[in-house]
Order: structure tokens, then C-alpha cells, then sequence
């Protein structure tokens, strides 16, 4: 636990140090050659030309706003921006016309090349938005870096088709050129390292989104949002990929810090249940060293399991806590399938198998009856199955009416067919053993046979053995047949 905390403190150091926003520059202003608009809306007065979604403002839209006219012929509308040179694109923030929705299901497409608009549908894009009622504001992060000299907005669903992006903020540094504070060999960001990362909310009301390229968002806190609100967006966002999230007054101008980390997704371990999210305050607050950067607050974060019921842990940890790039800090439980301590009555029966905290599959238990008892019912040996059932029924023994001790075995035929097989197993049996009696190998051998009744004696030995051992096999059901002849079966 202690370590953990440790791991923590460092790697907020290393986060600290890897400071991103206050170091790359914004591509769109700084390093940009020239933008385009698949046409230009005109109020009379203004028009709404590609640059003003690239001029710092966002908030009045004929003056701030970059828009495509209202061109009925075309099922498609784009807006695109080409830089000097090829940059690497660390964060995109695209604050759309408030409270409109026609960019949904936009298309973000970066290029190491400049391409025509018509080129795009043979491409890939980076970003697709799916959501119903798109985000007036999207903050997607490529954590390891994106490579491009063309970023282009695309929509294609209706006609006319409108793009109307207020602002695009492109973050990154320059990878050949010399371009002051916007060089990626003075970047302090390595491929694949954590960095804190933000969005600002544009807006008061509607929704923003945040999407993690390939990674994994986990959110921090802030010191202006309320409990209730940093919750839903814990929820919303939290160990996810892409989440959108309500937007309010209050939160409006409020920074969002997030990372994008390998995974520290939630994963489905088998024979868990989720019990719940868990946040502590570290105790560790940080403010950015600019004044457009605001404090917040590093929290741990937590899930707490539990083994579904019938099952144990008997490996790994039931609280994880998301950490470093995104490994949980304990190991992937593992719960194992357990019986329920077994009854049995003490009185007529001996345990043999000593009681145990914990029953696992194939633990057996086994019994015997007491002295002068027998099972009449059930299994003397229970196994635990993979259900974390007891095999067989519970064992009944019951006291004998008859000397049943004198029996070695207390396996007892109780089965009628069974029964019958083996009388006539036993007349064979006694059969053969008739053939090699005296008088049968005298009758044989031709030697006369003095004694009257040799035979008869054989014979009723025979007879006499067989109805010696059936007797003892019924008197073992005596007791079952004086109940069923008392109750009924
Ligand atoms: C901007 O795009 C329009 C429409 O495709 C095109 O006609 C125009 O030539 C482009 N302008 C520049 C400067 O490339
Ligand atoms: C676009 O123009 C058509 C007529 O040319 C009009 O019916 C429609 O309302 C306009 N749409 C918008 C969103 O302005
Ligand atoms: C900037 O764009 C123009 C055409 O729009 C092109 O002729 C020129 O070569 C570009 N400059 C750079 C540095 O790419
Ligand atoms: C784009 O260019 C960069 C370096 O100039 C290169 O690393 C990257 O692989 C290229 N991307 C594609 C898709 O070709
Ligand atoms: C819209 O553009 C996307 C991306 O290029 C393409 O996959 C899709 O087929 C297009 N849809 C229509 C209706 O043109
Ligand atoms: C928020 O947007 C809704 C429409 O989506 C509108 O009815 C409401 O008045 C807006 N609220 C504020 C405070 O702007
Ligand atoms: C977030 O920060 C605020 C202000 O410091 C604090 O009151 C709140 O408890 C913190 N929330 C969590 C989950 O740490
Ligand atoms: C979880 O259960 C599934 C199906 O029984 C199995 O394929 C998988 O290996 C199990 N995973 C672990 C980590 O035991
Ligand atoms: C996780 O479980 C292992 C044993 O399975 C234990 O040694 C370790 O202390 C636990 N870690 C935490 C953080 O609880
Ligand atoms: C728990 O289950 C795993 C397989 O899921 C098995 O390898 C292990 O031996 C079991 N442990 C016990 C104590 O039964
Ligand atoms: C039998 O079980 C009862 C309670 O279940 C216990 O009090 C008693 O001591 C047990 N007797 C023996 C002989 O184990
Ligand atoms: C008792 O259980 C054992 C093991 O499952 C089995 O071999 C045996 O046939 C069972 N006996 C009866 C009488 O069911």
C-alpha cells in the first residue's frame, strides 16, 4: 500500500516534468500555410472564411466562427488546414457552432501529404464521431503523437451538409523545420510517456467529449467541481476510450485534466462481482506553472471486488488501484468455486475429514457409520463439484434391527433386480460346488456310494446356504420393510 503511494508521488514527478501544454505550440496559428473551407457562408456583412476557426475566438458565431454555406448540391462539407511542414500532433480541440448538430458523424482525417477533398474516402480517418447528438466540443489525444502536414474536418451525411468549426486547436511541435518553442527535439515528450493532459470547456451547456487515440482516459480532480459532478464524469470517462459528458454553467471555463494510459480498463474477472469505485485524495495538489493553468488534485483511484457467492479468493487482490500508465496496482483476482461446510448427524455417523476452512472443488469428505448402524441412504464419500455442490446425496445411517455387525461390508443390495442376479449368481456358484462333493465324484468314478442320503445332504446344504444368505440379506431390509409395511413405501 505504502509502495503504491510511492509509485504514485513519482510518477506524478515525471508528469510534472512532462508538462505538455505550457511547451507545444498551436499548429493551426504557429506553423500553418494555409486553410480552406468546402465553400464560405455570407451574412451580408461577415464572412464565415476558414481562418476564424483558427483566430483564438469561439464564442460569437459571424465573428469567430468559420462556416460552409448552405450549398444544396452537395452531400458533403469540409474544412481542412495545411502546415508548413510535417508536425507531430499531440492533441486536437475542435469547439463546434454551439448549440448546433450538423457535424455529426464527422470524419477527422490527417495526412502526411496534402489531398484533395475527394481523396479522403480512399483514406482512413483518425477520429470518426459517432455519438447521436454530437459534442459541441471534442478533445481527441494521440498520446504517443500523430505525424501530419494536412488535418481535415469531413462530413458527408446530408445535403447540404454543413461544417462549422468555431475553433480547431491543433497541439504539437515541428519535426523538421526550426520553428521557435514548437521544435519536437526540445519537446520534453517521449513517445509513449504519461502526460497530463486538458480540455477547457467551451460551453455551458451540451455535452464535451473526450477520446483518448488507442489509450485510455483517466481523469484527475479538480479543485472547482463539485463531488457530485466529478463523480458522473469518473463514471462517464474513467478507464474508457471515448466518453461524452454534460456540461454545465458551473463547470464552464473549468479545465478537465485527464491522461491517456495504456489500460487500467475494467476488466470482467471471472467469478467477481464490482462492488465499488473507490477515490482517496492523495494529499498531493498541484498548480500549473502558467496563469492559464489552474490547480487540481491527484487522487487514487480504486476498485473493490468481491468473489461471487460460493467462491473464495485464493489469488491476487480484490482492490486494484489504477496506477502508472495504466497497470493496476495489486494482481488480477482469482476466485475459486467452494462446497458449503457439510452437515452430517454426529450421532449416527463419524466424519473422517477434518473440517476445513474452505471446500474446493474435488475436496472430498467421507464417513462411516457408527457401531451397529448402516447407511440406508446417500454416499459415504461427497465430493465438491465445480458448482460448488456436494456429489451424491447426504448420507443417512440408521441403527440395525438385526447383526448387521457381523457383516464385513456395509455394501448392502438394496436393488430387487440386483438381488435376484445374485441369488442365481450363488445357486451357480453352489451348483459347481455340488459337482465336486464326494458322491457326485464316487457317482463319476463308478465307486459305489454306501451312504444313503450323500446326495440329499448336498443338496440340502445347498439349499440350506442359500437360504442362509438371503435371510441375512432381507434381515438387512428388515427395517425398510417393516416401515414400508407400517407407513407405506
Ligand atoms: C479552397 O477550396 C475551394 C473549394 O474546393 C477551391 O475552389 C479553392 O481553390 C480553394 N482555395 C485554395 C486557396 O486552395
Ligand atoms: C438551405 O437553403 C434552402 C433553400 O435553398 C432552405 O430551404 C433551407 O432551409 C436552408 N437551410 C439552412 C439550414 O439554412
Ligand atoms: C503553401 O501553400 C501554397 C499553395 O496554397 C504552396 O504553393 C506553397 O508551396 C506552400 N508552402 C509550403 C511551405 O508548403
Ligand atoms: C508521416 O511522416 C512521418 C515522418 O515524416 C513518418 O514517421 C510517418 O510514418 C509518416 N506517416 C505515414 C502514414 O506515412
Ligand atoms: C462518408 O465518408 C466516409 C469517410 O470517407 C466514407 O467511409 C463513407 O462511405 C461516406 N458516406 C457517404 C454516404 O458518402
Ligand atoms: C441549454 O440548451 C437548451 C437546448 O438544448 C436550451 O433550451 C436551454 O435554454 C439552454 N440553457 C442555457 C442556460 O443556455
Ligand atoms: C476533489 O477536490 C476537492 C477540492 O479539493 C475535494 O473537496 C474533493 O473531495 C476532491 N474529490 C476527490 C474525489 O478527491
Ligand atoms: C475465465 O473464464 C473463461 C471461460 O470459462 C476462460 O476461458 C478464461 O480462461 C478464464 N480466465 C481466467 C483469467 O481464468
Ligand atoms: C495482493 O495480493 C498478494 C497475494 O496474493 C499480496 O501479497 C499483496 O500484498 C496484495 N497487494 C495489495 C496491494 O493488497
Ligand atoms: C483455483 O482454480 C484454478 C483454475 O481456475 C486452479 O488452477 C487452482 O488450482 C484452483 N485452486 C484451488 C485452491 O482449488
Ligand atoms: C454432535 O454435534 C453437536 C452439535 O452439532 C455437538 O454439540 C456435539 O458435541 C457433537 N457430538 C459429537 C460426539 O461430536
Ligand atoms: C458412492 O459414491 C462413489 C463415488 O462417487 C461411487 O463410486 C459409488 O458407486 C457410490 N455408491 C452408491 C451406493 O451410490
Amino acid at each position: 500500500m505504502l509502495r503504491g503511494i510511492q509509485h504514485f508521488i513519482s510518477l506524478f514527478t515525471i508528469l510534472m516534468l512532462r508538462e505538455l501544454n505550457c511547451q507545444i505550440c498551436n499548429l493551426g496559428m504557429d506553423n500553418r500555410n494555409e486553410t480552406n473551407l468546402s465553400s464560405v457562408y455570407h451574412y451580408g456583412y461577415a464572412e464565415l472564411t476558414a481562418d476564424k476557426a483558427l483566430n483564438g475566438n469561439y464564442s460569437i458565431h459571424h465573428t469567430d466562427c468559420a462556416g460552409s454555406a448552405n450549398d444544396t448540391s452537395r452531400p458533403y462539407a469540409w474544412w481542412q488546414v495545411t502546415f508548413k511542414s510535417v508536425s507531430k500532433i499531440f492533441k486536437i480541440n475542435l469547439i463546434f457552432r454551439e448549440m448546433y448538430y450538423r457535424h455529426v458523424g464527422y470524419y477527422v482525417f490527417i495526412t502526411n501529404h496534402t489531398v484533395k477533398y475527394d481523396q479522403l474516402s480512399g483514406l482512413d480517418p483518425v477520429y470518426h464521431d459517432n455519438e447521436a447528438n454530437a459534442s459541441f466540443q471534442n478533445t481527441i489525444v494521440f498520446p504517443g503523437g500523430y505525424y501530419g502536414r494536412q488535418l481535415y474536418l469531413f462530413v458527408n451525411h446530408t445535403k447540404p451538409s454543413f461544417m462549422e468549426p468555431c475553433e480547431v486547436e491543433i497541439f504539437g511541435c515541428v519535426t523538421n523545420e526550426n520553428v521557435p518553442g514548437c521544435n519536437c527535439s526540445d519537446a520534453t515528450i517521449d513517445n509513449q510517456e504519461l502526460v497530463l493532459w486538458d480540455s477547457r470547456i467551451a460551453f455551458g451547456n451540451g455535452t464535451v467529449t473526450l477520446h483518448c487515440y488507442k489509450y485510455y482516459l483517466s481523469i484527475m480532480n479538480l479543485t472547482s467541481q463539485t463531488e457530485s459532478e466529478l463523480e458522473s464524469i469518473l463514471e462517464a470517462c474513467d478507464g474508457k476510450q471515448h466518453c461524452t459528458i454534460p456540461t454545465s454553467q458551473n463547470l464552464k471555463y473549468n479545465t478537465i485534466n485527464f491522461y491517456c494510459t495504456d489500460r487500467c480498463v475494467n476488466e470482467a474477472y471471472n467469478n467477481t462481482i464490482f462492488v465499488s469505485q473507490l477515490m482517496t485524495d492523495s494529499g498531493i495538489r498541484y498548480h500549473r506553472p502558467t496563469e492559464a493553468c489552474i490547480d487540481f488534485t491527484a487522487f487514487l483511484k480504486s476498485r473493490e471486488l468481491n468473489c461471487s457467492e460460493r467462491y473464495v479468493l485464493t489469488n491476487g487482490n480484490l482492490t486494484l488501484q489504477c496506477q502508472r500508465e495504466g497497470q493496476w496496482i495489486g494482481e488480477a483476482p482469482v476466485c475459486n468455486v467452494t462446497c458449503q461446510e457439510p452437515i452430517h448427524d454426529n450421532i449416527t455417523m463419524i466424519r473422517h475429514t477434518h473440517p476445513s476452512p474452505n471446500y474446493f472443488a474435488d475436496y472430498s469428505v467421507t464417513y462411516t457409520c457408527r457401531k451397529n448402524h448402516r447407511i440406508v441412504e446417500g454416499n459415504l464419500t461427497r465430493v465438491c463439484n465445480k458448482s460448488g455442490d456436494w456429489t451424491e446425496d447426504k448420507p443417512v445411517c440408521k441403527r440395525c434391527e438385526c447383526p448387521c455387525e457381523r457383516l464385513k461390508s456395509q455394501n448392502f443390495i438394496t436393488d430387487p433386480q440386483v438381488l435376484q442376479n445374485r441369488i442365481k449368481e450363488m445357486e451357480k456358484e453352489l451348483k459347481i460346488n455340488e459337482k465336486a462333493l464326494s458322491a457326485t465324484v464316487r457317482k463319476k468314478t463308478c465307486a459305489k456310494d454306501e451312504r444313503k442320503s450323500a446326495k440329499g445332504i448336498g443338496s440340502v446344504l445347498g439349499i440350506g446356504i442359500i437360504v442362509f444368505v438371503v435371510s441375512i440379506i432381507v434381515c438387512s431390509d428388515i427395517p425398510i420393510l417393516y416401515r414400508h409395511i407400517r407407513y407405506g413405501p
